[in-house]
């Protein structure tokens, strides 16, 4: 007999699937009470590591002796460079709309042009080279032109951000919040929406390309990637109408008043969680330590405690915490990067690593590397007048 794992009833139905188990995920799991575990290991025990380290965890499995590091830090450095004719097609682009659009056609035509083998080389090679398509896309759309040579010897991040032409910025210090941001928005689960559906179009046997595409025109939406910067420009409204050093009181009256005209805190909640969402917590914590005194750290620090307040008087909310969307675009702000437009970048250039496995693990792997089968979900017919 096998287990009974989800009951679906009537009113199940229309919920996001909610809370469905669909499959296995071998990269990441996310726990309501305790949040994020890469490969069994809370992100807590790991936020500390290079993103080199980090993603040949989530890799492979195994955090890797010197030797093993070094050799995987090699296959990234081989792989790194996309091609001229690729970079140039991604300079032809028109610069309208959000910068989103460009990564996901970027990454299209990374597909086009580059080769196209099999799941396993295209994922360590999208993998290896998104810090170059996610520099171009952003250095193209912000017309920052003189473009950088790549170096893929500085360093994965390293050498993004050195790739990137930010106007007037302390490169150390941009350097390091961009790592540490990678390492937190690797991978979320097997069900977050973007992996989903990356895993979907994947197992029509479109190739790593094309479904990591779909994955970021996902990740692009309010609800899902693109909140990180509907947060920073919540933060800036309250904070240039109440200014850095309001007090608890008048920031509660505010958000009591947005509520009032049904207007959303926004930061807060999580599908899954029921706690402050870890990487939230991890990001906090870095702010407050290298930006104690700048205005949007001080607002986000008074926005966690008095949002979370007022959000569990309410029963219907189940997570009324804040999340990791609340803070990270400060953090990138007040590092160096104030470009809200292209903080989700930043989280798909990271999330390509889960994603990417987490497609690797489905077509290669899963049912003894049969693979799992086209994705075909039931719908139920509704007569409607
Ligand atoms: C994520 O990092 O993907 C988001 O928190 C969304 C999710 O897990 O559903």
């Amino acid at each position: 007999m096998s287990d009974v794992l989800f009951e679906v009833k009537t009113e199940n139905l229309e919920t996001g699937m909610r809370g469905y188990p669909v499959g296995y995920c071998i990269t990441s799991v996310v726990d309501p009470e305790k949040g994020l575990f890469y490969r069994g290991h809370p992100l807590s025990e790991l936020s500390h590591l290079s993103p080199e380290e980090v993603i040949h965890f989530l890799y492979t499995g195994q955090l890797g002796n010197q030797t093993e590091l070094t050799r995987f830090c090699e296959e990234l450095k081989k792989r790194a460079r996309c091609s001229p004719k690729l970079l140039e097609a991604i300079r032809k682009l028109p610069r309208e709309g959000h910068p989103m659009k460009l990564f996901s056609i970027a990454i299209l035509l990374a597909g086009m042009l580059e080769e196209q083998i099999d799941y396993r080389t295209d994922a360590l090679n999208l993998i290896a080279k998104i810090p170059e398509i996610a520099a171009a896309v952003i250095n193209h759309h912000a017309g920052w032109n003189s473009f950088q040579e790549s170096k893929p010897e500085l360093g994965y991040i390293e050498n993004f951000a050195h790739m990137l032409n930010v106007p007037n910025v302390n490169q150390e210090e941009l350097t390091r919040v961009f790592k540490f941001f990678n390492v937190l928005h690797l991978d979320h689960g097997g069900g977050n929406l973007s992996v989903f559906v990356g895993k979907a179009v994947a197992s029509s046997l479109e190739d790593l390309y094309g479904s990591l595409a779909a994955s970021m025109n996902a990740l692009a939406g309010p609800r899902h990637g693109g909140a990180n910067q509907e947060s920073l420009y919540f933060i800036q409204a309250l904070l240039e109408k109440l200014g850095a050093d309001v007090t608890e009181e008048k920031l509660e009256n505010e958000l009591r008043n947005k509520l009032a005209n049904n207007e959303l805190i926004i930061g807060f909640g999580h599908a899954v969680l029921r706690v402050e969402d870890p990487r939230a917590t991890l990001l906090y914590q870095v702010s407050e330590q290298y930006y104690p005194n700048h205005p949007l750290v001080k607002m986000a620090k008074t926005l966690r405690k008095v949002g979370s307040k007022i959000l569990q008087e309410n029963p219907k909310i189940s997570d009324p915490y804040a999340n990791v969307d609340a803070i990270s675009g400060v953090l990138l702000s007040v590092a160096g990067f104030p470009y809200p437009h292209y903080f989700t970048i930043l989280f798909g250039m990271a999330r390509t690593v889960g994603i990417s496995r987490q497609i690797v693990y489905e077509r290669l792997e899963a049912r003894d590397g049969k693979g799992t089968p086209i994705v075909r979900p039931k719908y139920l017919f509704k007569q409607t007048t």
